[in-house]
């Protein structure tokens, strides 16, 4: 296997030391990219440019084309799943996602299985394809949904602001919820190991909803099932360590739990102050994150200085990769893209410099 170009990003999930911070950014390949728009016209629509692996691996590569990302992110959804299960995915145009077939009953939720990987395998078709267009520039990072973010959907039906299905289920039918869990669980652990057989080089746990739980909820319903996950996955491939990220949005107080279940780098949401995340998590596990999104839609000086308080909170020492907080907006102007990204690579060697002396 070809040595990588620039393994900044696998060295700071490591703890290596690195001469600068690596930065990518969540939903970095998306509307607010005039070529993204662009090539999701031809394709059709975005589950066309998902299911066709050439379209896939083009709108994976347009944002390392126009900025110096250490990372390449597979373009894809979480929500391939759960359409591989049977549930009948839509996206509307303007409009969030939507399952044809929601889960409300307990017949719907005990005929669930785990599915066929076959039915995703154009997902996997587009890492190894987008694998090989890298050319061993940057690593790529493959993703699942958590299991209960991905139930979430699955039983709301659609994005929620209340979560009120979910929570019926989860405070009448906690039997019916583990029984989804567990399901979902076996089914993301096959998913991210055939993600990394294909060619991912680290995968990520989008937790998006996590944080709409008590921490007793949390703990039994999201935690306990990310931890399955992380002791199923494969850690090594081609004689390489993969690095797994678990990231709860809104779960900044749970930290330490998070810490606790074998992964190697916990995302944060811009909520959280990096100084006080490191403080509680020592040197178990890396930390990725967390410039709020809105930042983006500020002034471009205002966009370089957010991004070196955010760097300053994290310091010089090993084990930090830059991100947002959440993912980009779709009216983030790019010009503020370029800006954070070569103020991280610029602030960060400076940061090195001073810690020398
Ligand atoms: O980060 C990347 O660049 C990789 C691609 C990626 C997408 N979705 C592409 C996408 C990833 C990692 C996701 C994850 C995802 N999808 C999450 C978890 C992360 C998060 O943001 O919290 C969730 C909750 C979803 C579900 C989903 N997909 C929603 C709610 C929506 C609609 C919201 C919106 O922004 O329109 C999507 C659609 C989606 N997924 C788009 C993209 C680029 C926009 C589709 C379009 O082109 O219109």
């Amino acid at each position: 296997m070809k040595q990588l170009e620039n393994d900044t990003f696998l060295r700071a999930l490591r703890r290596q030391p690195t001469d600068y911070t690596p930065v990518w950014l969540m939903r970095q390949a998306g509307r607010y990219l005039p070529e993204y728009r662009a090539t999701r016209a031809t394709a059709g629509s975005f589950m066309d440019l998902c299911r066709n692996a050439a379209f896939a691996t083009e709108v994976t590569l347009q944002p390392l084309a126009r900025f110096p990302l250490d990372a390449a992110i597979l373009f894809s959804d979480i929500l391939t799943v759960p359409d591989a299960m049977g549930l009948g995915l839509s996206f509307a145009e303007g409009e969030g996602p939507r399952f044809a077939r929601p889960l409300r009953d307990e017949h719907a939720i005990k005929s669930l299985y785990v599915p066929d990987m076959a039915a995703l395998k154009y997902v996997f078709d587009a890492v190894s394809e987008i694998r090989h267009a890298l050319k061993g520039s940057v690593p790529l990072i493959g993703f699942s949904g958590s299991p209960f973010t991905l139930a979430c959907y699955m039983v709301e039906g659609a994005g929620s602001d209340d979560f009120r299905h979910i929570k019926a289920l989860m405070y009448s039918r906690p039997d019916l919820l583990h029984h989804l869990l567990a399901i979902n669980a076996r089914t993301v652990t096959t998913y991210l190991n055939t993600q990394i057989e294909n060619g991912a080089q680290a995968v990520m746990l989008f937790d998006t909803w996590g944080g709409v739980l008590s921490t007793a909820a949390y703990r039994e319903f999201s935690l306990a099932y990310m931890r399955q996950i992380v002791a199923g996955l494969k850690r090594e491939q081609d004689g390489e360590h993969v690095p797994v990220v678990l990231f709860t949005k809104g779960g900044g107080q749970w930290l330490e739990d998070m810490a606790d279940t074998g992964c190697d780098a916990l995302g944060l949401d811009w909520t959280v102050d990096g100084a006080g995340a490191r403080a509680r998590v020592g040197d178990r596990v890396a930390l990725q994150g967390n410039l709020d999104p809105g930042v983006l839609m500020g002034s471009a000086d205002q966009v370089a200085a957010e991004t070196c308080r955010v760097l300053d909170t994290f310091g010089p020492q090993p084990g930090h990769v830059f991100n947002l907080g959440h993912g980009i907006s779709q009216y983030a102007p790019y010009d503020n893209v370029s800006v954070l990204v070569s103020t991280v690579h610029a602030h960060s060697r400076n940061q090195r410099r001073f810690a020398k002396g």
